[in-house]
């Protein structure tokens, strides 16, 4: 498929991990893509083999998404570069997990930061460009923990917020033929997930109800729909991938 022939589609977070399986996704699909991601030389060496192996101009950029001044910069580079932006994957985020009462003020502001007020930040930047087209496809991260985990109040808490964020970008926006929606992984295979001890991973994946791990390639299967012009009434959703975690216990 060559859904995305040409279209710009920013990637934050995208040196690693499920933002670079997106990246190569959209690449693989026609799209100019740039990277922006605080490990500058990784979203560069990923973006140079994208360009290479596509022959798309793709570019990395050293972006941090909870610096609006930094967000801005990118988005106007990019603007100046090609013209327009069509997708904006808000993708970039960290975990510093703990129970409440030693989450330390720093790991609170560095979570909620890099997850939520980042989305806030890029989707401010680009929506004046996409309203100017009438045209565009915002997903943002969510995860299967919005709904409330242990040992992480300040992930779960920029997590849901994403997901009201999402619905209130997808009604400002109705209008102007931009879409709004997140993604709510659950357990899908990444280093972080690579590095658990066995019984620790194993006792997760008997809480699926598929019994297995998702892949990276999973998680840009949904974002290429949900940000593909044929998904334009789709637009305010979490859509959850994850082998049916999200749906709850079970007795089998
Ligand atoms: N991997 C999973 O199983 C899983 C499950 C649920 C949700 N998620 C969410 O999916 C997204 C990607 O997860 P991942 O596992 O690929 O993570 P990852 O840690 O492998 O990659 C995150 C990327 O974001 C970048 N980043 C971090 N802070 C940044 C900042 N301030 N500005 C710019 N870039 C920044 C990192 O450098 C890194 O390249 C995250 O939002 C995560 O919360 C992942």
């Amino acid at each position: 498929m060559n859904r995305f022939h040409d279209q710009v589609v920013l990637v934050t977070g995208g040196a690693q991990g499920l933002g670079a399986a997106m990246a190569a996704r959209f690449a693989a699909e026609g799209a100019i893509v740039a990277i922006g991601d605080v490990n500058t030389d990784a979203a560069t060496a990923l973006a140079d083999s994208l360009q290479q192996q596509y022959d798309r101009p793709c570019a990395g950029h050293r972006v941090d998404v909870t610096d609006s001044e930094s967000v801005n910069a990118w988005i106007e580079q990019v603007v100046a570069d090609h013209g327009r932006i069509d997708v904006l994957v808000n993708n970039a985020g960290i975990i510093r997990d703990n129970r409440i009462e030693d989450i330390d003020d720093a790991d609170w502001r560095s979570v909620v930061d890099a997850s939520m007020t980042g989305s806030f930040y890029c989707t401010r930047a680009v929506l004046p460009h996409m309203r100017s087209r009438q045209y565009g496809r915002i997903v943002s991260f969510s995860s299967m923990s919005w709904r409330g985990n242990f040992g992480q109040a300040n992930y779960v808490a920029a997590k849901a917020g994403i997901v009201g964020l999402t619905r209130t970008i997808a009604l400002e926006t109705a209008r102007d033929g931009i879409t709004a929606n997140a993604i709510a992984p659950g357990l899908i295979e990444t280093p972080m997930l690579a590095s658990m001890n066995a019984p620790a991973r194993e006792k997760l994946i008997s809480k699926v109800p598929q019994r297995k791990t998702g892949q990276p390639e999973d998680i840009a299967e949904a974002a290429a729909y949900l940000c593909s012009p044929a998904a334009g009434y789709v637009s305010g959703v979490v859509l959850d991938v994850d082998g049916g975690l999200g749906i709850g216990s079970s007795i089998r």
